[in-house]
């Protein structure tokens, strides 16, 4: 691919800015050297202002999604994307997120501009267990782990019963919860077909891939490795 288009498809600017950059000089090898608008240059050797480019396309990231933000690109409030680089909105592909969390849910939260990838990690046959921790309102009553596993279990105006799910009690309101599907407000409409109410949600985990370290807000991008990690066969759900 041409640089111009290369750089202006990662958000840098439109194809008439980055043309201007690169006759501003700004666009140069990792040498130094200028570079021109039709070179076809690897991505890893070109520069920005001396800075190296932003990943190329099939890029995925991991962001600990803090309470407060949507997974949208419209919401005239909070958005995930205002957590990350600017031109990360800018580019195409478009980088999505993997299936989206709540506002009011915290926790591990993938994108991609890599659509293969994204419904391989979405299709339930992957049955990438989706874990998540909820205090609520009540107490248990003792019966929701039972429930949630019977494989029988309809959610209001749904017709289809939910996948059997695990659910491990960690304190009278406390319990984690281990999905392989992702059915709208799944985790919030279960607690309510057991009479209970779900006070704050949070996702430590996708597939084999934990938040670990990563504090409210921050990400970090995810390589070959990561995405075995996430894909681990000894993790599903
Ligand atoms: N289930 C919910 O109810 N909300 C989420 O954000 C994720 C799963």
């Amino acid at each position: 691919m041409k640089l111009v288009k290369l750089i202006a498809n990662l958000g840098y600017g439109s194809r008439k800015d980055v043309a201007r950059m690169f006759r501003e000089g700004r666009i140069t090898d990792a040498d130094g050297e200028v570079l021109y608008a039709d070179d076809e240059v690897e991505h890893a050797r070109v520069r920005v202002d001396g800075e190296p480019l932003d990943p190329p396309a099939g890029m995925v990231l991991l962001l600990n999604k803090p309470v407060g933000y949507t997974c949208s690109t419209r919401d005239p409030g909070r958005i995930v994307y205002d957590l990350l680089p600017p031109r990360f909105r800018l580019r195409s592909p478009l980088l999505s997120t993997v299936g989206r969390l709540d506002r009011d849910t915290s926790g591990a939260l993938l994108l991609t501009d890599d659509g293969a990838l994204l419904h391989r990690i979405v299709s339930p046959k992957a049955k990438l267990a989706k874990v998540y921790e909820a205090t609520l309102a009540s107490d248990l009553r003792g019966d929701e782990a039972a429930a949630f596993a019977s494989g029988t279990l309809m959610l209001e105006s749904e017709d289809t019963p939910l996948a059997p799910a695990g659910l491990e009690v960690l304190g009278p309101r406390h319990a984690r919860l281990t999905l392989t599907e992702g059915r709208y407000h799944q985790v919030r409409r279960m607690f309510a077909a057991v009479g209970n109410h779900v006070e704050t949600l949070h996702r430590p985990r996708i597939g084999g891939l934990p938040l670990a370290d990563l504090a409210p807000g921050q990400w970090r991008l995810l390589d070959h490795r990561d995405l075995k990690v996430l894909f681990d066969a000894d993790q599903r759900g």
